[in-house]
């Protein structure tokens, strides 16, 4: 049986990015490696939680230890999330296309000699949004992340209220930060306390004292 100051909690992940069809054999995709989502729930398992996992085509495999759900769109993230509820937590630390192909086409799309495909997109669902809406089953603690490059603190801040969740991780992806695609990571946590900036450490530094910080909010299990 799993100790630790999570034991007996339930923690939905969700993490790297999605992957949007164009068609039966081409997709819009990111960047995102599934880095720091792969060493949060490896964190997060570390003290004990069960970890529903639910990944896009990550380059990072998935943690040992979690119940891995693979999907492949921003839909099916949302539809894997709902059903991994109820939860004592939820992070999210995917990066979710903001778009999708509104109508993928059912075959390959032909190159023809005087014409150009365009795509017409549709706005997927905000998965943070929708379940820091909750009004039944939000988990109590939801955690999300924000990417930002310019005004950090100002731009987090903004998104924690819009997006309705209580905590945001923010960093500072700049080019020059070397963060993207990197093994570190600098944050800073916007939660009702206000704004703590963290020192630069690994990204899997970042995910423990995010695990310890989880596991104090929650407190112990009441049995
Ligand atoms: O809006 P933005 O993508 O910057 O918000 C980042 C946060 O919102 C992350 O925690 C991300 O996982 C979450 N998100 C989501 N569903 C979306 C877009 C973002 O859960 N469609």
């Amino acid at each position: 049986l799993a100790s630790g100051p999570l034991a007996g909690r339930r923690i939905v992940v969700t993490s790297g990015p999605t992957h949007e069809p164009i068609d039966p054999v081409r997709y819009i995709a990111n960047r995102s490696s599934g880095a720091q989502g792969a060493a949060l729930g490896d964190a997060l398992a570390g003290l004990g939680a069960e970890v529903i996992f639910v990944t896009g085509p990550a380059e990072v495999p998935p943690p040992k230890g979690v119940k891995v759900v693979k999907v492949d769109t921003a839909a099916e993230m949302r539809a894997a999330v709902m059903d991994a509820l109820p939860a004592d937590a939820a992070v999210f630390a995917a990066a979710v296309a903001d778009w999708r192909v509104e109508q993928p086409a059912t075959g390959k799309i032909k190159k023809t000699p005087d014409s150009l495909p365009t795509l017409q997109f549709a706005e997927n669902p905000d998965i943070l949004a929708d379940v820091s809406a909750l009004r039944e089953g939000r988990p109590g603690l939801v955690v999300g992340f924000a990417a930002e490059t310019d005004d950090v603190l100002a731009n987090a801040t903004a998104k924690r209220a819009r997006k309705g969740c209580d905590w945001i991780v923010a960093n500072d992806v700049s080019p020059a930060t070397g963060i993207m695609g990197g093994q570190e990571n600098m944050v800073t946590l916007i939660s009702d306390d206000g704004a703590d900036a963290w020192p630069r450490m690994g990204k899997d530094q970042v995910a423990r004292k995010l695990a310890a910080k989880i596991a104090e909010a929650l407190g112990p299990v009441s049995r």
